[in-house]
């Protein structure tokens, strides 16, 4: 049995909805359950921060896990299998339409729940910034004042299209990779090797 370790919301859907093209048959969590089991595997339900801790102590052999994710929050010891090309989005600089981020200012504000991959890309560009750490609903924070700019993920675009937020620079394109735990991997090699091989085999772009 491998234990796989899926981030709550579109890139956990987005999973299953892979296993279910891999295996022909519907794999879903039922209502508020937060473990799965089906064809030989263990789903966890997790918050997306939270996959590295899990494969970490190996509490899963395997999780899926967005680049942006594994930036922000260092992958350590866990293996980077395959880029299963799901849960596509990207790391951006925004600030308010009609307004620019005046970096002449002694000390400018960047609200984010990212601060490490928005305190090394300032830090490379010798940009002095004040984090302002949020946990979500980002895109508010300029619009009241709290900061110049943000560092937040588009996806569609449309939260920051409708706060009236432009993109000002892409710092990373991200999308979902499959990890794992180094010691699973060498205890159960031939699985995770048959399951990384069904995923790379639909071929997704
Ligand atoms: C993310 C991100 C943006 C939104 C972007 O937030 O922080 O707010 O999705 O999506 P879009 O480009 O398709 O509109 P999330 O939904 O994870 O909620 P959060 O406010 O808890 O961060």
């Amino acid at each position: 049995m491998i234990t796989i370790a899926l981030p709550k919301g579109r890139i956990a859907k987005e999973s299953l909805e892979l296993f279910s093209k891999m295996f022909g048959e519907a794999f879903a969590f039922e209502d508020r359950k937060l473990i799965l089991e089906q064809g030989g595997f263990r789903f966890l339900l997790v918050r997306s921060q939270d996959v590295l801790t899990y494969v970490h102590y190996q509490a899963a052999d395997v999780g899926v896990v967005g680049l942006d994710v594994i930036e922000e929050y260092q992958l350590n010891d866990a293996i980077k299998l395959l880029n299963l090309h799901i849960g596509k989005c990207k790391v951006v600089i925004g600030s308010e339409v009609g307004k620019e981020i005046d970096y002449q200012k002694p000390q400018i504000k960047i609200a984010t729940k990212m601060p490490t991959i928005t305190y090394k890309h300032f830090s490379k560009k010798a940009i002095p910034i004040e984090i302002i750490k949020l946990y979500g609903s980002i895109e508010l924070a300029p619009l009241v004042g709290l900061c110049d700019g943000i560092v937040d993920i588009v996806e569609t675009g449309t939260t920051m299209q409708q706060n009236n937020l432009k993109v000002d620079e892409v710092i990373m394109e991200s999308s979902a990779y499959l990890i794992a735990n180094a010691l699973s991997f060498y205890q159960k090699q031939k699985e995770i090797l048959d399951l990384t091989k069904k995923c790379s085999a639909l071929g997704l772009q």
